[in-house]
C-alpha cells in the first residue's frame, strides 16, 4: 500500500469481499453496478440465500455466470470474480457437495433455521449436515461458512452467537478437525475469544468481519446512541445484531492488531425500501456504498492504516487459497455525501443506503 506524503491519497491492492448478497432480478442488475462503482471490483463471495436458494453446484455456478455477464457490460475487460456458494441444508447429501466440488464450487454456506433473510430452509439439527461436512473435511481449498447463531428458540437473540459457538460449532470443530470453516460476521467478544482459542489450537478456522460490527452497537438500532438521535433505526437492523460496546471493542481490537484470522466480509445485504420501511423489516445493512470510506476512516482514526490492506486484500485471499490481487485501487480524501435514496429500475421501488445522507471522507479516485 502507498500513502501520499500529505496523507490525502492512498493506493492499495484491489479489495475482496468474502461475504455479500447480489440478490436477483432488477436488484441484482442494480447491485452489480453499485458494487463496482463503490470499489468492490474483484472477488465477492455471492451468498446463496436467494429465492429459491442455490442448493446445487450448477445453480451456484450459473448464478455467478449471470453476475459476471452483468459486470462485463460495466467493467469492459477487467476481471470481476463473484465466487459461487452452495447452501448446505439438512437435505444436502455428501454426493451433492462432492458433485459441486467437481464442478468447481469451493465455498459452502450453512444458515440456521429462521434466524435471518430466507432462512426457512436453514438447519435445526446440525447432526443432519454431518455427512456433507464429512465429505468436505480435509479439502484444503474448501471453506464452509457458518452463519453462527443457534436456531434454538430457547436462546435469546443476543446470546445466539455465543450459544452456537459454545455448542453446535464446538461439536463440529471437534468431530471434523480438518474442516476449513469461517464464522461469518462475527459479532461478540465471546466469539473473538472463542476464535482465538481455536486458532491457537491450530484449527483451520477464521472469521469475517463487517464494517457495521466495527462501528455499531445495539444502541444504533434501538435508538439510544447519539447517531440514532433517539429514533429506532430500521436501516441499522441486521443479523447477527450489533451488540454492546465491549463486543464492538473486542472486534476492533483483533482487527487493529492485524490478526490474520479476521478479514473483511461485509455482508452487503440490500433490500428494497418496501421491505425495509414496513411492519416486518428485512434484516441487512445496505452498506456497499459507504463501506470503503468507513473502513479507511476506521483504520485511519485508530492510527492503523498499515493494517488496512491486509484486512481488505490479503488475509481473506490467503485463507481461501487465492493469489493476492496485483491490480490496485486509488482513494482520495474528498468529502462526499452518501445518497439518501436510489431508484432501482425495473423494481418499481427504491433503496436507502446504509448511512444515507452522512458525510464521509474518502472516495475512489478513478
Ligand atoms: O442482516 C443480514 N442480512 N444477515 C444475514 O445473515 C442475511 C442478510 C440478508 O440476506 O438479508
Ligand atoms: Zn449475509
Amino acid at each position: 500500500m502507498k500513502i501520499k506524503s500529505d496523507g490525502n491519497e492512498l493506493v492499495t491492492r484491489l479489495w475482496d469481499n468474502w461475504h455479500a448478497h447480489f440478490r436477483q432480478g432488477p436488484l441484482l442488475e442494480f447491485l452489480v453496478e453499485i458494487f463496482i462503482q463503490s470499489g468492490w471490483r474483484r472477488r465477492i463471495v455471492a451468498e446463496p440465500n436467494t429465492q429459491p436458494p442455490k442448493l446445487t453446484g450448477q445453480e451456484a455456478i450459473d448464478y455467478c455466470l449471470g453476475i459476471k455477464d452483468r459486470a462485463a457490460k460495466i467493467l469492459h475487460g477487467q476481471e470481476f470474480m463473484p465466487i459461487p456458494v452452495l447452501q448446505i441444508t439438512e437435505k444436502t447429501t455428501s454426493e451433492m457437495v462432492l458433485r459441486a466440488y467437481e464442478l468447481g464450487v469451493r465455498v459452502f454456506k450453512v444458515y440456521p433455521f429462521f434466524v435471518t433473510t430466507n432462512s426457512e430452509n436453514g438447519v435445526v439439527d446440525y447432526t443432519k449436515i454431518y455427512p456433507a461436512l464429512g465429505a468436505l473435511e480435509g479439502k484444503k481449498d474448501v471453506v464452509v461458512q457458518f452463519h453462527a447463531e443457534t436456531p434454538r428458540s430457547e436462546v435469546e437473540g443476543r446470546f445466539k452467537e455465543e450459544a452456537f459457538l459454545g455448542w453446535e460449532l464446538s461439536e463440529i470443530v471437534k468431530l471434523f478437525p480438518g474442516l476449513r470453516l469461517t464464522v461469518e460476521h462475527i459479532s461478540s467478544a465471546f466469539g473473538i475469544s472463542w476464535m482465538k482459542s481455536k486458532r491457537t489450537e491450530g484449527r483451520p478456522i477464521a472469521a469475517s468481519v463487517t464494517i457495521q460490527h466495527l462501528t455499531n452497537t445495539v444502541d444504533d438500532v434501538l435508538g439510544y446512541s447519539k447517531r440514532s438521535g433517539g429514533l429506532v433505526r430500521v436501516h441499522e437492523g441486521f443479523k447477527p445484531h450489533a451488540k454492546d460496546l465491549k463486543d464492538r471493542d473486542a472486534i476492533r481490537a483483533v482487527v487493529l492488531a492485524g490478526d490474520e484470522g479476521f478479514f473483511c466480509g461485509n455482508d452487503d445485504a440490500w433490500h428494497l425500501k418496501k421491505n425495509k420501511e414496513c411492519a416486518g423489516v428485512s434484516c441487512g445493512a445496505a452498506n456497499s456504498i459507504a463501506a470503503p470510506s468507513l473502513i479507511i476512516q476506521f483504520f485511519e482514526e485508530n492510527n492503523a492504516l498499515h493494517r488496512l490492506e491486509p484486512f481488505v486484500s490479503e488475509f481473506g485471499a490467503e485463507f481461501y487459497g487465492y493469489l493476492l490481487n496485483t491490480e490496485t485501487i486509488r482513494f482520495v480524501r474528498k468529502p462526499w455525501q452518501v445518497p439518501t435514496e436510489l431508484v432501482v429500475s425495473g423494481a418499481n421501488d427504491t433503496v436507502v443506503p446504509w448511512r444515507a445522507g452522512e458525510e464521509l471522507q474518502w472516495q475512489i479516485a478513478d
